[in-house]
């Protein structure tokens, strides 16, 4: 506490000065999610609230994606992300070029992506998802077919869950893919009371062998209701932290895998943008329109 209080005080006093939030994910450190954050949740729930905000300034904790998505669903407020590098490998496996391949390989096929993309490829869609709410999207299109992409381990899990048929494509989370089933059966064995919750961007067999899948909210939740005595959550480290607080009865095994692109944010760089209202997030107007309606639908749709 006494090495970031100075930049906690700061925040704090930047934030009633430029009239801003904070919007944090869930995979944010301890110091960002408890210390200084209004907002905080998985995509969906940033997304939605995002578009609440009433502030001047909303400072997204959180990869670019969100602070993009964010700017979309409420266009008159100044968005900022402390660190504008902070990307993802999901939204850097497909670009709006290889969607409209995509669309023109499988016309009249609906298309959904994943929010985890740039609003380049949003506009090219006709509705978003996240994980918490992917299979009721792809069930509302009423096909029996759809792109369900970039995640192909999100779209494997999804597709043994429905009877629509998933094309999807071979984009990866690069810390869920690292995880293999071995990993939970050791879990397992060592420890047989352990309940295992794993994200839907993990190998489906991570899935199969878990005990819950669901996305960063629906894992906390699923803590917070049921008590296990014994978790491992198969997802990333700051997770386990973030959620320690409100679950006293649960003790945590450590199986995690860092995001470096969400480690990019710090309390420093929270620091610089709102004193400097600097990397401030715009979307060429062009896309917006397009992009703003695949993520309304999918926010109309659940
Ligand atoms: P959630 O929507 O479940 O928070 O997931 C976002 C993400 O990037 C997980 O890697
Ligand atoms: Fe992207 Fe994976 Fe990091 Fe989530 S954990 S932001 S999907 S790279």
């Amino acid at each position: 506490w006494p090495v970031i209080a100075p930049y906690v005080d700061e925040i704090l006093r930047l934030k009633k000065e430029r009239n801003a939030v904070i919007l944090a994910h869930n995979y944010q450190t301890r110091d960002i999610f408890h210390c200084v954050s209004d907002i905080v949740g998985d995509s969906l729930a940033l997304a939605v609230k995002a578009k609440e905000v009433d502030a001047d300034v909303m400072v997204v904790c959180g990869v670019h994606f969100m602070a993009e998505t964010a700017k979309l669903l409420n266009p008159s407020k100044k968005v900022l992300i402390p660190d504008p590098e902070a990307g993802c490998s999901l939204a850097e496996s497909i670009t709006g070029a290889d969607v409209r391949k995509l669309k023109a390989d499988n016309p009249g096929v609906p298309v959904c992506t994943y929010v985890n993309t740039s609003a380049e490829v949003k506009a090219e869609v006709d509705i978003c998802c996240t994980s918490a709410n992917a299979k009721k999207i792809v069930e509302s299109l009423g096909s029996d077919k759809v792109l369900l992409i970039p995640d192909e381990f999100l779209a494997q899990n999804v597709a043994k869950t429905t009877d629509v048929e998933i094309l999807t494509w071979a984009g990866r989370c690069e810390v869920h893919e690292l995880y293999k089933k071995e990993d939970i059966e050791q879990i397992k064995k060592d420890h047989p009371e352990c309940v295992v919750l794993a994200h839907p961007e993990c190998p489906p067999d991570v899935l199969d062998a878990a005990d819950f899948s669901g996305s960063t909210t629906g894992m906390a939740d699923f803590v917070k209701e049921k008590k296990p005595e014994l978790v491992a959550l198969i997802t990333e480290c700051s997770m386990s932290d973030n959620i320690r607080a409100d679950c006293p009865d649960s003790e945590f095994i450590m199986s995690c895998s860092m995001c470096p692109h969400m480690k990019k944010i710090t309390l420093q760089k929270i620091v610089d943008c709102l004193r400097d209202l600097s990397n401030e997030v715009h979307v060429d107007e062009a896309m917006a329109e397009p992009a703003r309606a695949s993520i309304e639908a999918m926010i109309a749709a659940s």
